[in-house]
């Protein structure tokens, strides 16, 4: 390992001190864990943050007149404040908290196809979508006959925004597109699909699950309908995501799921919603998820994002060096702004087993499809392993890893 540069002073060995998963030992090893686009690990201060929030100022949000149910509600929408901030979206009303970036993105079919979406309408998604934003377009297909009209990235995951403007026609009411390949790594250009899907009054739907980790998101500067993230991929709980949507979408949609805390009245006959947030977060919410998300976020802007992104482009850059000097790595996705994702497959070892060995040298990585079947299928691979880095994650880990994958390579030939 030969990379001394480090602009921003990265202190990776106190970020490392940070997190308690690096005492994990599998199999007596030390562990590099590589599976951060599935699920990153959680900093100290986000355990502790919730151990607080159970231990001090725990109680149901918003329904209370107690002091824990105060302190509670205070710190869930303390919490909302933190996401909007860190979205700079313009009203915290307009974040919705959700059990994650699925639930978020069912959301807004469900709501916006009851609302919109007839049949012989179209929906515009790109092939390399998680099936986290297909599947729920596709139960408009099933139940409201509508059409999803695909665009094609090209094999580094670039969408060309000619060809898609050409699918916009006045039967398209919705374009849904991710704003980083979880396979590939690559961002895609969404302020500029955006301004030209406004130009045809066609809102953009923006699926923020590995985005909002690697790349700055302003939603006004963006300007985008909607926004999804989900919690447990940047450093945060599991079983929290966030909806952004403008205003007047939100004011506009009818609800996606019924119960407590999200209506006004109540009769036999009649029911009456509450404004939003609150009509979008039926039952009793993620509270402690929500703090813990909202821990996380500080965090990462205590270290700056800014550096932690230039430590993984750093990690990616090497690492994928390093891949394409062995002869029997293939790489899928080269864009020169990717992501910390590599996608790769050894020769023809089935990713499965590739990952299975490579395990057992304390090496985390995932192997599949990734949950991006139409994208595999383009690729024409039916699984790849995926190393994907985050702030954590040091040179002399890919070293190991790399040797790690020689090993194995060895064991197949
Ligand atoms: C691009 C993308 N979208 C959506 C999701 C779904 O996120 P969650 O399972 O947290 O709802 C993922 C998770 O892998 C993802 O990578």
């Amino acid at each position: 390992m030969n990379i001394s540069h480090n602009p921003l002073n990265y202190d990776i060995d106190k970020i490392r001190s940070q997190f308690p998963f690096l005492d994990v030992r599998p199999y007596g090893k030390n562990i590099i864990y590589f599976d951060n686009a599935a699920s990153a690990q959680k900093p100290k201060i986000v355990l502790d943050r919730l151990t607080q929030f159970y231990t001090n100022e725990y109680a149901n949000v918003h329904r209370g007149l107690h002091y824990l149910a105060n302190a509670a509600t205070e710190a869930y929408e303390d919490a909302r404040l933190t996401v909007c901030k860190f979205l700079n979206a313009v009203d915290s009303e307009e974040i919705i908290f959700t059990r994650g970036a699925t639930e978020a993105l069912n959301m807004v079919a469900s709501s916006f196809g009851n609302a919109y979406i007839r049949a012989g309408d179209e929906i515009i998604l790109s092939t390399m979508e998680h099936h986290s934003n297909i599947v729920p377009w596709h139960y408009l297909r099933e139940n409201h006959g509508a059409i999803i009209q695909w665009i094609e990235p090209d094999l580094d995951g670039r969408i060309d925004i000619v060809k898609l403007s050409k699918l916009i026609n006045k039967k398209t009411k919705i374009i849904a597109l991710t704003h980083m390949s979880n396979v590939l790594g690559s961002p895609v250009q969404i302020k500029e699909i955006a301004k030209m899907a406004h130009t045809h009054n066609v809102p953009i739907l923006i699926d923020g699950s590995q985005g909002a980790v690697h790349l700055d998101v302003d939603v006004q500067a963006l300007d985008v309908d909607f926004y999804v993230f989900t919690g447990h991929k940047l450093y945060g709980p599991t079983g929290i995501g966030v909806l952004y949507a403008k205003k007047p979408w939100l004011e506009e949609l009818p609800p996606y799921s019924g119960g407590g805390e999200m209506i006004n009245t109540v009769t036999r006959d009649q029911v009456t919603y509450a404004m939003p947030p609150q009509r979008f977060e039926a039952g009793t919410p993620p509270v402690a998820q929500a703090v813990g998300l909202a821990a996380a976020i500080k965090y990462l802007d205590s270290i700056g994002r800014e550096a932690i992104r230039q430590h993984e482009k750093q990690l990616t850059q090497y690492a994928s060096s390093k891949l394409s000097e062995m002869k029997h790595v293939k790489i899928y996705g080269n864009a020169p702004d990717k992501g910390p994702i590599i996608s790769f497959n050894l020769n023809d070892a089935h990713a499965h087993d590739v990952a299975t060995i490579i395990d057992h040298y304390g090496i985390a990585v995932r192997a599949g499809a990734h949950c991006a079947m139409p994208l595999m299928s383009m690729l024409g691979a039916s699984s790849t392993c995926r190393a994907s880095f985050g702030l954590y994650n040091t040179f002399e880990e890919i070293d190991d890893f790399v040797e790690g994958l020689a090993k194995a390579q060895s064991l197949f030939s």
